[in-house]
C-alpha cells in the first residue's frame, strides 16, 4: 500500500519561544485534517563569532532541519520572530543553503504559509511576513494566506493578517496568547493541510 499522508514542515527560528507557540499551535491545526501530519523542526541560531561549529542536535526542542526535510515535505509554514522588520539572520541562512532544491525546482508547486511574532504592533510584522515569501516565490512555492472569511481577523486587536498568522507580546508570562491569535494559528495550519491534500489528489 502507498503510503497516502501528507506532512507538513513546520520550521520556526525562536530564540525567545514566542514563534515556538505559535508553531505548536499550526501544528496542531495541520493535524486536524484528516491524512496530516505535522514535522516541527527548527534552525540554529549564527553568530558573527564563530569558534566552533554548532551541534548538529540541539539540546532540547525540535530538531534541526535539512534540506531533506523540506524536500520530502507536502507543505511548509515558515516562522520567524520580526527583527528589525524582516527575518533573522538565521532563517535567511538556511534558506540560503537551499540553492540546490531550487536548481532541481524541488518545492515548486507545494503550497507555503508564513508566521511571525514582534513586540510592537506596527513594528514590521507585514513586512516581516511579506520579506518571508519573497524566497518562497523564487523556489515556485504557492503562497497561501489567510482569508477574511476567518472572521478572527476582524475582530483582532492583537495579532492576526491576512498575510499570515502574527503574535503579539513583550512578555510571554505576562500576555497570553488572545483568541484570535489561537484561532488563526489553527486555521492557518488547516488551510495549509487542505491545500497540500487537495493538490496531492489532483496529481
Ligand atoms: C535583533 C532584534 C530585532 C527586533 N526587531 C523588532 C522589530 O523590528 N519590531 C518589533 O516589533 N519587534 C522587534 N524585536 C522583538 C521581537 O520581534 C519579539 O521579541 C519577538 O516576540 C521575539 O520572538 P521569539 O520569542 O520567537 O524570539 C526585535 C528583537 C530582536 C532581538
Amino acid at each position: 500500500m502507498p503510503d497516502t499522508t501528507s506532512e507538513i514542515l513546520v520550521l520556526y527560528y525562536s530564540p525567545g519561544g514566542t514563534t515556538a507557540e505559535l508553531a505548536r499551535i499550526i501544528a496542531r491545526g495541520v493535524e486536524e485534517v484528516d491524512g496530516v501530519q505535522a514535522r516541527i523542526r527548527t534552525v540554529p541560531p549564527v553568530s558573527p563569532v564563530c569558534e566552533q561549529v554548532a551541534d548538529t542536535v540541539p539540546e532540547s526542542g525540535p530538531l534541526y532541519a535539512t534540506t531533506d526535510d523540506l524536500e520530502a515535505c507536502d507543505g511548509l509554514i515558515l516562522g520567524c520572530p520580526t527583527h528589525f522588520g524582516n527575518m533573522p539572520a538565521a532563517m535567511k541562512y538556511f534558506i540560503d543553503s537551499t540553492s540546490a532544491l531550487w536548481m532541481g525546482g524541488k518545492l515548486a508547486g507545494k503550497p507555503a504559509a508564513v508566521f511571525s511574532a514582534s513586540t510592537s504592533m506596527h513594528g514590521g510584522q507585514e513586512s516581516t511576513l511579506l520579506t518571508m515569501m519573497l524566497p518562497l516565490l523564487h523556489h515556485g512555492m504557492l503562497i497561501v494566506g489567510l482569508p477574511y472569511t476567518e472572521t478572527a481577523l476582524f475582530e483582532t486587536r492583537s495579532g492576526g493578517s491576512p498575510y499570515g498568522v502574527t503574535r503579539l507580546t513583550d512578555d510571554l508570562e505576562a500576555t497570553p496568547i488572545s483568541d484570535e491569535e489561537r484561532e488563526l494559528s489553527l486555521a492557518m495550519g488547516r488551510r495549509v493541510a487542505g491545500v497540500a491534500r487537495k493538490l496531492r489528489a489532483g496529481s
